[in-house]
């Protein structure tokens, strides 16, 4: 099978998180860059990654790379490419293009030069002038990044943040695709209690049960790939069968509330928009009430930073709240996301690790508090 050079772009401190997924997954050929990893797979891979990632943003196909200082330099690297290969008679040829540091700093005119190679292509194989464009979508973008230039199509559509539950949003909500990698990152297992108390849209325990329970996140939602002649419709159908077999039906132990009406709402209808209504206890609640004589529990949450929702005095006031909350449950682990830069000093403890990541283009701190793991978990049986 054609092997295709793939990169599953992520947002800005998640690569290796996403890394790790696709280890997961079974590559490893990865090579991780600034907001991407790059690897060789084939159509059947295409269709794993998009289905399955849960941390990436999008998976594109690396079609060409080289380095364009003049308009010449950039029609001619894009000429090369057999873009006739994977794009149909009537593809619709959508050119994007970004440019940062290049020589060529013009975007639409990068654009229009690689339309013009790509149409160049086409006729080598179709022996035609003029194409009519209203068949699948092909998403080409020229990127130039010093100078250096790269070709991709893109294979998701929607970004994989969309996984189909949410189509309403309250204020702020995290992206799926962050609230599953923080969930990743505190080693969270399906057996441990699971707690955001300040859960708005729900975004992080929904994506906690679909991980719980196995549920490839790309499972009620459609790519743009599907509508493409290289990838049959038989190993779209296959590998959306085997998703839905592995499945696991396991009891989980989700628990998540928000003292705004109107939060507590959209969470429970997310969850039930994702059919997971009997995996989360929802409840409207505020944090300040929240307690449990449950072990080994797992909070993550991400509470208001006093920039889009409130204040700041009235964010410090909540993280002083947290700490005492926090305080009374000895063997939990907690994993909090802001961009308050004093957020250890007013929830009163240092945090065992921190991490830089990027809530859009927020910069934010996650301050993980790794509590003690139940003896199985920790011996690996
Ligand atoms: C940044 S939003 C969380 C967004 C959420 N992760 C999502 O994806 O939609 C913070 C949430 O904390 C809630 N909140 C603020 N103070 C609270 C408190 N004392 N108790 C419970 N919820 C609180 C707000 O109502 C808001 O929904």
């Amino acid at each position: 099978m054609t092997k295709f050079n793939l990169i599953a772009t992520s947002a800005f401190g998640l690569e290796s998180v996403v890394a790790s997924e696709l280890r997961e997954l079974g590559f490893n050929d990865l090579q991780t860059e600034n907001a991407r990893v790059m690897f060789t797979g084939d159509i059947t891979d295409i269709v794993k990654c998009n289905l399955w990632l849960r941390c990436a943003d999008r998976l594109l196909l690396n079609m060409s790379e080289f380095n364009a200082y003049d308009f010449e330099e950039l029609f001619q690297g894009a000429l090369a490419v057999r873009w006739e290969d994977i794009i149909p008679e009537n593809g619709k040829m959508h050119i994007v293009g970004k440019s940062v540091k290049s020589k060529l700093y013009s975007v639409p005119d990068c654009q229009s030069i690689v339309k013009k190679a790509v149409v160049e292509a086409m006729k080598r194989k179709y022996k035609r002038e003029k194409f009519t464009e209203d068949g699948p979508v092909y998403k080409i973008e020229v990127a130039l990044l010093r100078d250096k230039v790269t070709l991709t199509i893109d294979t998701s559509g929607a970004g994989l943040h969309k996984r189909g539950y949410a189509e309403t949003r309250v204020e702020a909500p995290l992206r799926e695709t962050l609230a599953a990698a923080l969930i990743k990152l505190s080693r969270w297992e399906p057996s441990r209690t699971f707690v955001d108390p300040m859960c708005g849209s729900g975004t992080i325990p929904i994506e906690a049960a679909l991980i719980g329970k196995n549920i490839a996140p790309g499972l009620n939602r459609n790519f743009v790939s599907e509508t493409w002649s290289i990838i049959p419709k038989k190993v779209w159908k296959k590998a959306r069968l085997e998703a839905e077999q592995s499945v696991k039906d396991i009891p989980l132990s989700i628990y998540a509330a928000d003292m705004d009406k109107k939060s507590f709402r959209q969470a429970r209808e997310n969850a039930e928009k994702a059919g997971l209504t009997d995996d989360i206890i929802f409840e409207k609640k505020p944090l300040q009430e929240f307690s449990s004589a449950k072990k080994f529990g797992c909070i993550i949450c991400n509470p208001p930073y006093g920039e889009r929702l409130g204040t700041k005095k009235e964010a410090e006031n909540l993280y002083r709240d947290m700490g005492k909350v926090f305080s009374e449950l000895d063997s939990w682990s907690f994993f909090i996301l802001t961009s308050h830069q004093d957020f250890q000093k007013y929830f009163g403890r240092e945090a065992t690790k921190n991490r830089k990541l990027y809530n859009g283009n927020i910069k934010c701190y996650l301050y993980q508090y790794f509590g003690a793991l139940p003896k199985q978990e920790k011996t690996g049986l």
